[in-house]
């Protein structure tokens, strides 16, 4: 039987999960029960630095270019659901971008001879794959993101470790506080969605949570913070993620920097609060950016099981040719979803992410997550 040949790679910003789903996808695919089942045998490749590896790879007459395209097996890979980051690179290559990177796309994934290609990334990767997919193609994706802010996915490799990391380092910023009668205002990540924000102030004890689905009122966070002060607090944490901004304000930008996507660099709301809480006279005031550190360190033991069952789940649509597929986690089952229903547009062209359902989730009068949670459904 012929060996057919799979390229594995991780797009965009990386996170803990990605090893462990590279890992189960080449063990899926070289399984030889699985391989018995759907009469088909693999060699699987791993395509360095995500999409640039193919955009750019210049393959040899043997289908080869070790600089962009290097060889997994099943004993390579072993420990790979042990460390966080990705074994195979990533970059925020988009090769979509103009006709001459997209025909030496096309023209690679010819010459490596590749049947398929698993593609673990968030929004712009499966935007990538679905382009591709349209183009004959055959691609299945796995949901990969800190932010959670994918359609069609209960939740994507990655968001569960940024959580436990956030909910640590308020815990580190609680002792340092305390010794010193401090408000922290400590910014996370998430982009234009507020779910990290949330869920790990919830998880840190936060006191006040600001997201970008909601603007925020500067003086009703003064007053809220004044009220608790006078009420006797020591000290006080105030979460804000870096898409969040005060009413009639534009979101805050680190840069005017953007990405082949079209992404700016968010950032600077916490340092804008804590100037603000100076202005209106609360003496101790610092701020936190916990940015790239929500992306690194080893994954918890969630990742690790999400990474394998997106992995595995990802060789099983590539055995049973379901391209065009994205592995799904919904309602606690590991399902496959068509890779364009996570990245519907709206009216303006604008890709639908999943946002915080502040109805159900947030409590728009006081700034926290909401305490009528009968509602509401866990992700
Ligand atoms: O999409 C994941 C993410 O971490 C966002 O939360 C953040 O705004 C962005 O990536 C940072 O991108 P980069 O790693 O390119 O600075």
């Amino acid at each position: 039987m012929a060996k057919e040949r799979i390229g594995i790679l991780t797009g965009g910003g990386d996170c803990a999960g990605l090893n462990p789903a590279i890992k189960w996808a080449t063990k899926g695919l070289l399984d030889e029960d699985l391989n018995r089942e759907y009469s088909r045998e693999f060699e699987v490749y791993g395509i360095l630095r995500g999409w640039a590896g193919l955009q750019n790879c210049k393959p040899d007459s043997k289908g080869e270019d070790p600089e962009n395209v290097i060889p997994l097996s099943a004993q390579m890979v072993r420990t790979w659901d042990r460390y966080g980051g990705t074994n195979l690179g990533s970059s925020r290559t988009n090769p979509l971008k103009a006709e001459d990177t997209l025909n030496r796309t096309l023209e690679n994934v010819k010459k490596l001879g590749l049947e398929a290609i698993i593609a673990i990334g968030g929004e712009d990767t499966q935007s990538v794959s679905a382009g591709l997919v349209k183009r004959g193609v055959n691609v299945v994706s796995i949901p990969k993101t800190i932010d959670k802010d994918l359609m069609a996915t209960d939740s994507s490799l990655g968001f569960a470790t940024a959580i436990e990391i956030i909910k640590e380092e308020i815990g580190r910023l609680r002792t340092t506080a305390g010794s010193h009668n401090r408000i922290f205002v400590v910014e996370t990540m998430g982009r234009h969605a507020g779910h990290l924000a949330l869920q790990g102030g919830i998880a840190g004890g936060a006191c006040m949570i600001l997201i970008p689905e909601i603007d925020f009122n500067m003086e009703k966070v003064i007053a809220s913070l004044q009220k608790r002060k006078d009420s006797g607090a020591r000290y006080d944490i105030l979460v804000v993620a870096e898409g969040a901004k005060p009413t009639r304000h534009h979101e805050m930008l680190q840069s005017n920097e953007i990405d082949e996507f079209g992404h700016v660099k968010l950032g600077g709301v916490g340092e804008f609060i804590a100037n603000q809480l100076k202005k209106a006279g609360f003496p101790e005031v610092r701020f936190v950016v916990l940015s790239h550190l929500q992306r690194g360190g080893d994954p918890t033991q969630f990742d690790i099981r999400l990474g394998r069952s997106f992995g595995l789940a990802a060789a099983e649509l590539v055995m049973q040719r379901k391209y065009g597929y994205m592995v799904s986690l919904r309602d606690n089952i590991i399902t496959s979803v068509p890779i364009t229903d996570a990245i519907k547009k709206d009216e303006n062209g604008k890709t639908i992410t999943n946002r915080v359902n502040v109805d159900l989730e947030y409590d728009k009068e006081r700034y926290i997550a909401t305490r009528r949670v009968l509602g509401l459904k866990i992700n």
